[in-house]
């Protein structure tokens, strides 16, 4: 055995490193490591980012707290000695390797999902990374309704494929694609820039863009101009999840520039919102800008993203929000679509014209699932009343993916004016039954399988609350099935749907 290892190690360099960090993995810390660092990372749009770690004594070993991107408090996970450097893992898709030279830190961010950064830390006092002064939140009360969002809003938003890399360009390019490829004809009408558009203040602290993008104004005329809305990001604290300029102690300021600049749009992130406010304290921040986009005298969709914290879906109507997040970040894999999209049936009575549950923006078309598991996530999404933003890159879209995007008749269930959002009718094993009533006296009825082989799946009629002879239709299969008595049943694929119309025959 001892051999066969030898061997192996001699063989590739790679399983060397490995099994030699493996072995040191009781390697004392230096006290060197102690203290608090700071790291500057220029990123696209030439804006700097500063993340520090703060690392104390653990024993042998250390623990400690990294605020990544000035923005997010996160304590170290599982730190760890290999070799001579010190490790330690973070919930957001990444692991951190320090290692001392001279008097500086080495840092390397181990992304897991892109190409690994590096950089240097130097020391700084730990007051530095304390956050800004605590500004008062005005008392609750309840912002008028911007009349907007009567349907659940649909559009396209950078983030899912371009995330920081987002540019003028590529916006431009998603509102050309976004009108030839039809999708716009059939509602998709926000073009919604995520974060890392941010840059500076100007001494009269109004927010300027970074490099790339020159004139705000500009790009929000040129997607008017196609019949499209432009949408915009911030935070209501110091700064964004991506560590960017957020709009804390600005927020009537930045409503009037989006005014301004003619933005229709408003996605308000959380974040480091965090490190100013406390939980109790979401509703009043959030109220801050409802109050200050109305305000604004520009009609703006308000978009609250908190990722399901403080029961949103009890007050988001309240500060004026027209949608709001009910978790956490969506990731292109079925695991994270199908945990957040089944998990939303308790949400439906809050949802309905002008305000509306968001389980996070799409990933069709992203590459990570199957086209059946697409499918499925467009299927879910549309039952669940859920606002429609494509999140893929329109200039490579597949015609497959765009015949999911673009399926009419699936579409206007999610866009129903009745604005009632399914629920699960039933749950067994793999198989999901999700409905939700239709303006027109019908349903629209999801049947689901969550597992790896086909299944048979029977809807009965009572359990939709449906007497009677009921006429079908397949959304996917654009076909009449007939009309059945009291059940029907079909063999739904793995992973897969059969999306119904069911109309009660007169
Ligand atoms: C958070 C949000 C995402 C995206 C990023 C941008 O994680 O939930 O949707 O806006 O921030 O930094």
């Amino acid at each position: 055995m001892k051999k066969l290892l030898f061997a192996l190690l001699f063989l590739t360099g790679t399983s060397f490193s490995i099994m030699a960090h493996n072995a040191d993995k009781s390697t004392v810390c230096p006290s060197t490591l102690f203290g608090t660092w700071r790291l500057d990372m220029v990123q696209p749009g030439n804006v700097t980012l500063t993340s520090y770690f703060i690392i104390r004594p653990n024993n042998k070993l250390f623990e400690g707290t990294i605020v990544i991107n000035g923005a997010v408090d996160l304590s170290f996970s599982k730190p760890r000695m290999e070799a001579d450097e010190a490790v330690f893992s973070t919930d957001w898709n990444r692991d951190y390797r320090l290692k001392m030279t001279g008097d500086k830190l080495k840092v390397v961010i181990a992304h897991t999902n892109k190409p690994w950064e590096e950089g240097v830390a130097y020391q700084v006092p730990e007051s530095e990374t304390k956050p800004p002064t605590f500004i008062p939140l005005p008392a609750l009360t309840t912002v008028p309704s911007n009349g907007l969002a009567q349907t659940p809003p649909m559009g396209w938003n950078s983030w899912n494929h371009f995330g920081a890399n987002v540019t003028d360009s590529i916006v431009r390019a998603a509102a050309d694609q976004l009108v030839n490829s039809g999708l716009a004809a059939l509602g998709y009408v926000y073009i919604n820039i995520d974060d890392c558009w941010e840059g500076s203040r100007d001494l009269k602290g109004n927010i300027v863009p970074n490099d790339k993008f020159p004139n705000m104004k500009k790009l929000a005329d040129y997607v008017h101009a196609k019949g499209l809305k432009l949408g915009i990001y911030s935070s209501p604290g110091p700064l964004t999840c991506g560590g960017y300029v957020g709009s804390y102690g600005y927020e009537e300021q930045d409503a009037k520039t989006y005014a301004s600049w003619g933005i229709d749009y408003l996605k308000y992130d959380w974040c480091s919102a965090a490190r100013v406010y406390t939980n109790e304290q979401l509703q009043a921040a959030f109220q801050k800008m409802g109050t200050a986009l109305v305000n604004s005298g520009r009609p703006i969709v308000y978009s609250l993203c908190e990722y399901g914290m403080g029961d949103v879906w009890k007050w988001g109507t309240q500060v004026g929000g027209n949608l709001w997040r009910t978790t956490g970040d969506i990731q292109d894999n079925w695991k994270s679509m199908s945990e957040i999209g089944f998990s939303q049936s308790s949400l439906a009575p809050y949802a309905g014209p002008g305000h509306w549950n968001d389980p996070d923006m799409l990933e069709v078309g992203n590459g990570g699932m199957s086209s059946i598991e697409y499918r499925t996530h467009f299927s879910l999404w549309c039952l669940l009343a859920a606002p429609l933003m494509a999140g893929n890159d329109l200039s490579t879209m597949s015609a497959e993916t765009l015949s999911i995007l673009g399926n009419k008749e699936v579409i206007v269930i999610d866009q129903d004016a009745l604005g009632k959002q399914a629920t699960q009718i039933l749950k067994q094993g793999n198989v999901q039954i999700w409905a939700r009533d239709l303006k027109d006296g019908s349903k629209a009825v999801g049947l689901f399988n969550t597992g790896l082989s086909p299944v048979t799946v029977t809807l009965n009629f009572s359990d939709i609350q449906l007497k009677g002879k009921q006429q079908l239709r397949d959304l996917w299969l654009h076909k009449d099935v007939g009309s059945y008595k009291s059940k029907f049943s079909a063999k739904v694929e793995p992973h897969g749907v059969i999306l119904l119309k069911v109309k009660p025959c007169r």
